[in-house]
């Protein structure tokens, strides 16, 4: 086993333009200290690059580039594009971004730009090529950092810019102005267009929106933040450079459908501030760090920003408890990152992150978050080499964004809240302690045993050919309610409810009866009790009203209006099965519910007998076991070996926040 693993960065967001040059030596004396590897450098410094139009400073950044060069300290090198300098906005206005009602975002934060306006993507790529021709066969640049979170802060842009985008994608996808018109349903309300050159983006209007419209201003908004990478991609190759380019992502990130970037990511990034006060959180946090490896399940991804400690930007910003930060990122390495980073190296001295935490805090190196900091650079520098191949789940759930765009839509019979149900079946596989990928419905999904796939109201022919297809081959497909609605033009298909999955189920659909909120006045059912062969569980916010026609009853509602009437049903296809659960159960009958179905498909716990709070993740034939809760447990684990010493294990303890690695 080799010690050392070359390819594990570590490190944060630099800013020295926040700075006096006088600091930049010690920063990297102390970054050496703390087993810095790369920095993140320049993020937000287009205003210090380029103080005027036409007029580039690089002085500055050469010297800094080559100090940490100098340093052993390679550097992902931004370009500066995500926050533009105020000349930019007071010469051409029209970069601005606007909000629905057609009020301005204007300058004095950060992102204010229009990614559509062809200034802000003119302006963007002269800065992007005079960066990439300066830089590109710099021997400390390792990596390359386009824009920063695309999408953050502004999750749509209704400007003048984005309406005439809007009108030329719209050109390009439908070809005609009819086939719009079918698609989106316009006889409806008298919303037949003439022409494209009538089509605004869904700016206010008196009542709701046309659906397909929404939709496809969606995917309109997707693309048009990917069209400014792919701009500013292609210009760095341009330059000849030859190293990785990505842009930082935020975990599911509802206005990117990061599905459709990844195959233009040459590694993910991703960033990630779980709450230190919510116990729960780094389910969430475990939920972001699958999605960022199954997005690309080839390279490891990179946490590229984090907090060392407290943030700025919540009502209350509790500090991490010790062990706390170290915990948060052995859960991104243990679950396919091969770098840890925070946002940011030096606290802030002003500005609006005064009080973020960061690497090296305003009181130094004689404080925790410090010694953390340096413990944690150590301890990954130790680590060995870790398994880059990541396709160990046998377990995948469906997460589409296209179908997060159109089931938040408006006009549905309940209110719901895709990620949330989706979490909802994350969160109970992982208190069965089974790993989880992420997978689109259309995916090759022929690895996996079992399917889950929660409301996939929008469902496509091609994703529906390949749930189905999962199923005859042999695997387990569980799907539940409000689930293959309507096609991808949020349309209803002909023939009404589970056109495309009915017959593999089973089953048809009648209604969706809708459950009225627990504790509400007035007639309506609140919550649905079903009685099933592995005890009672209970259903909220629908209780559909299904027909079997081939399928098994596994489960039936018990009271109220659909008492008898099946509630969870299993059809044998092919040769593995199809279930359908016609409710969205509490988190306790998601459990059993998956529970159930696992067991039927015979798969067990990464390790037996660990509580909620505990957390074990797989990558390769490693094991990393996290205790996330606030005492200490032991933990079996037989028929493994420690990660850093090859010592044969069979139990050990953790106290809260401890972590070990274990191979098996
Ligand atoms: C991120 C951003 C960073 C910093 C951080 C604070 O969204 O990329 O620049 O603002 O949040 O938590």
């Amino acid at each position: 086993m080799t010690k050392g693993s070359a390819d594990m960065h570590y490190g944060g967001d630099y800013n020295p333009e926040q700075w006096p040059e006088a600091i930049w030596p010690d920063d990297v004396a102390r970054m050496r200290e703390a087993g810095v590897t790369m920095v993140s450098l320049g993020i937000f410094a287009w205003s210090r690059i380029q103080p005027e139009e036409g007029v580039f400073d690089f002085d500055w950044l050469d010297r800094v580039i080559d100090l940490l060069h100098e340093g052993g300290i390679a550097v992902d090198l931004a370009t500066a594009t995500a926050s533009p300098p105020p000349w930019a906005s007071a010469k051409y206005p029209e970069i601005l971004p606007q909000d629905a009602n057609g009020a301005t975002y204007w300058p004095g934060s950060r992102q204010q730009f229009a990614p559509s306006s062809p200034v802000y993507r003119r302006l963007a790529a002269e800065l992007v090529t005079a960066i990439a021709e300066r830089y590109a066969e710099h021997p400390a640049v390792v990596m390359w950092h386009v824009n920063n979170e695309y999408g953050c802060h502004l999750n749509a842009d209704f400007s003048d810019a984005a309406r005439d985008a809007f009108r030329a994608w719209l050109e390009v996808r439908y070809g005609s102005i009819d086939a719009l018109n079918d698609a989106w349903g316009t006889f409806f309300w008298s919303q037949r267009y003439g022409s494209f050159g009538e089509i605004y983006p869904p700016r206010k209007a008196p009542y709701s929106h046309n659906p397909g419209q929404l939709l496809d201003f969606h995917r309109f908004t997707s693309d048009a933040l990917f069209e400014c990478y792919l701009m500013e991609k292609n210009i760095i190759r341009a330059a000849g450079a030859v190293q990785p380019i990505t842009t930082n992502f935020m975990g599911a990130f509802k206005p990117a459908n990061y599905w459709q970037w990844a195959p233009e990511m040459d590694v993910i990034t991703d960033d990630a501030y779980p709450d230190p006060n919510d116990p729960e959180s780094f389910r969430a946090s475990g939920f972001q760090r699958d999605l960022m490896r199954s997005l690309k399940p080839d390279v490891p991804w990179l946490l590229m920003e984090q907090a060392t400690n407290a943030l700025n930007w919540r009502p209350t910003n509790a500090p991490k408890a010790p062990g706390q930060m170290a915990a948060l990122s052995m859960q991104a390495v243990a679950r396919g990152a091969d770098g840890i980073l925070f946002f940011q190296w030096r606290q802030s001295q002003a500005g609006a992150e005064k009080f973020h935490s960061a690497m090296l805090p305003h009181a130094g190196t004689r404080t925790r978050t410090w010694r953390e900091v340096v413990a944690l650079g150590s301890e990954l520098a130790e680590l060995p080499a870790l398994p880059a191949g990541f396709r160990d789940a046998r377990v995948a759930i469906v997460f589409d964004w296209e179908n997060w765009w159109a089931i938040e839509s408006t006009d549905h019979p309940i209110v719901l809240n895709y990620l949330s149900l989706v979490q909802g079946w994350y969160n109970a596989a992982s208190k069965l302690h089974v790993q989880i990928d992420f997978v689109r419905a259309s995916d090759d999904l022929r690895g996996y045993r079992v399917v889950v796939a929660p409301q996939l109201y929008l469902l496509t022919d091609a994703g529906a050919a390949s749930l189905r297809a999962f199923a005859e081959a042999g695997g387990d497909l569980l799907v539940t309610a409000f689930s293959d609605v309507v096609d991808e033009a949020d349309r209803f298909r002909d023939g009404g409810y589970l056109t495309q999955l009915g017959e593999a189920l089973g089953i048809w659909l009648e209604d969706f009866g809708a459950l009225v909120p627990v504790g509400s006045a007035g007639l309506g059912q609140q919550l649905a009790p079903i009685t099933t062969e592995f005890g009672e569980i209970t259903g909220t916010l629908l209780a559909e009203e299904i027909h079997v026609d081939t399928a098994t009853v596994v489960g039936a509602f018990t009271g109220g209006r659909l008492d008898g009437q099946p509630a969870l049903t299993r059809n044998a296809v092919g040769s593995g099965r199809a279930w359908y659960l016609a409710t969205i159960p509490d988190a306790a009958g998601t459990a059993s519910v998956l529970g159930h179905v696992l067991e039927a498909a015979e798969i067990a716990p990464l390790l037996d007998g660990l509580p909620d709070t505990v957390e074990v993740a797989q990558r390769g034939d490693v094991l990393t076991v996290i205790n996330h809760g606030t005492e200490a447990v032991t933990v079996s684990a037989k028929g493994t070996v420690d990660l850093l010493t090859g010592d044969t294990v069979t139990a050990f303890e953790l106290e809260p926040f401890e972590y070990r690695m274990v191979r098996r």
